[in-house]
C-alpha cells in the first residue's frame, strides 16, 4: 500500500508539471484529488484494510494528500502569475507615446468678423437683407447711376458671364453689394407702392472683381451693405450710425473722420478713415504715413438711386455705405495679406 500511495503522488506531480494554464489545472485537481481518484479511492478502502494497517496507510495518505494540496496551490499561483504577465505584455500601454491631438473645427476668420458686423448692426436696428450674387449690368451699374460707359465703372472691373445678344445688359459677379439697395427698395416699395414702408437693413456678402491679386486686392471679398430709407433721414444720422459702429467695433476710444469722395450713387459721398490701430496716428508702413486708415464708402442715398428703387426722391432721403470685413480683420488683426483670406493655410486660419 506505501508503494501505491508513493507512486500516486508521483504520477500525479509529473503530470502536474506540464499543466500550464487554470483549466488544465481544474481537470487535474479532479483527476488526482477528486472523489474518484486514485488517492480518494485509498481512503475510501482504509476500513478493509487490516487494523494494524489502518493508521500506517491513513497517515501516509494524509502526507500525499497534503502534498499534492500544497502542490496544486503552488501551482494555482503560478498559472496566475503567467495569466497576468501575458496580459500585461499584451496590453501594455506606452505612456511615453504623443497623445493624439483632436482637431477643433472653427468658423473662417471672415465668417467671424462677418457675424460680429451684423451683430453690432442688429443691435442698432438693421435686418439682414441678403441679396445675389449673379446680377444684371442694369442692377450692379445702371440703376445705381452708373451709365453703360460711365468712367467710374473702371474702380470695379468686372468678371461678365454672359453678354451675347443681352445688348447693354450683361450677366455678370456682382462687383459690390449695392445692387442689393435696387433689390430690397423695389421689394419694399411693392408692399405699399403709394407710402413705401422706411427700410434699414443690412447687406452682407460676396463680391467679385477681375483684378489683379495681390497682398491688397483680391477677386474675391465680402463687403456689408448698409441702407437706410425714410422720411427726414439726414447726412447726421448717418455720421451718427457710422460714429456709433466704429465704436462698438474699435474700441471707444477709436478716433474717426469723414473724408468728401465720390461715389456715383450717393450724394455726397464720404470715405471714413479710423486712427491707424498700428502706429495710433503717428505714421507708418500699414497707414502709409498718414496716420488714417480708409474702412468705408458711404454717402446720401442719390436721388436717382431712390427713384430707381421705387421711393419718390421729393419724399424719401437715405444714407449708405458698403464697408469690407476682411479690410477690418486685416487692420484689426494686423494681417498684412489679404491671399491668405482664400489661401485655406490652416496656419493662419487656426489663428482666428
Ligand atoms: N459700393 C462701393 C464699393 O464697392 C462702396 C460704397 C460706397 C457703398 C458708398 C455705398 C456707398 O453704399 O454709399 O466701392
Amino acid at each position: 500500500m506505501q508503494e501505491k500511495l508513493k507512486e500516486i503522488e508521483k504520477a500525479a506531480l509529473e503530470s502536474l508539471a506540464v499543466v500550464h494554464d487554470s483549466a488544465a489545472l481544474e481537470a487535474w485537481r479532479v483527476a488526482n484529488l477528486g472523489r474518484s481518484s486514485p488517492l480518494m479511492t485509498v481512503f475510501a478502502e482504509l476500513g478493509k484494510l487490516p487494523k494494524e494497517q489502518k493508521p500506517v496507510v491513513g497517515q501516509a495518505a494524509n502526507r500525499v494528500k497534503v502534498a499534492l494540496e500544497s502542490a496544486l496551490e503552488e501551482k494555482s499561483k503560478e498559472v496566475k502569475q503567467t495569466a497576468l504577465e501575458k496580459s500585461l505584455a499584451e496590453e501594455k500601454l506606452d505612456v511615453t507615446l504623443p497623445g493624439r491631438e483632436k482637431h477643433i473645427g472653427r468658423l473662417h476668420p471672415s465668417t467671424q468678423q462677418l457675424r460680429r458686423v451684423l451683430s453690432i448692426l442688429a443691435e442698432m436696428g438693421f435686418q439682414v437683407y441678403t441679396s445675389r450674387e449673379v446680377e444684371t449690368d442694369e442692377i450692379n451699374f445702371q440703376l445705381l447711376n452708373f451709365p453703360p460707359h460711365h468712367p467710374a465703372r473702371d474702380m470695379q472691373d468686372t468678371f461678365f458671364i454672359e453678354a451675347e445678344g443681352r445688348g447693354d445688359n450683361p450677366i455678370l459677379m456682382r462687383t459690390h453689394t449695392s445692387p442689393g439697395q435696387i433689390r430690397a427698395m423695389r421689394e419694399f416699395a411693392a408692399m405699399n407702392p403709394q407710402n413705401p414702408p422706411p427700410i434699414r437693413i443690412a447687406l452682407p456678402g460676396m463680391c467679385f472683381r477681375y483684378e489683379q491679386i495681390t497682398a491688397r486686392s483680391e477677386v474675391q471679398f465680402n463687403q456689408v451693405e448698409g441702407l437706410a430709407v425714410g422720411k427726414n433721414i439726414t447726412f447726421a444720422d448717418l455720421k451718427g450710425t457710422i460714429a456709433d459702429f466704429v465704436r462698438r467695433m474699435f474700441g471707444d476710444h477709436a478716433r474717426l473722420r469723414f473724408r468728401a469722395s465720390y461715389f456715383p450713387f450717393t450724394e455726397p459721398s464720404a470715405e471714413v478713415d479710423v486712427e491707424c490701430f498700428v502706429c495710433g496716428g503717428a505714421g507708418c508702413a500699414v497707414c502709409k504715413n498718414s496716420g488714417w486708415l480708409e474702412i468705408l464708402g458711404c454717402g446720401m442715398v442719390h436721388p436717382v438711386v431712390l427713384e430707381n428703387g421705387g421711393y419718390n426722391p421729393k419724399v424719401y432721403t437715405g444714407y449708405a455705405w458698403g464697408m469690407g470685413p476682411e479690410r477690418q480683420l486685416m487692420l484689426r488683426n494686423k494681417v498684412h495679406d489679404i491671399r491668405y483670406f482664400w489661401g485655406n493655410d490652416v496656419r493662419f486660419l487656426e489663428q482666428f
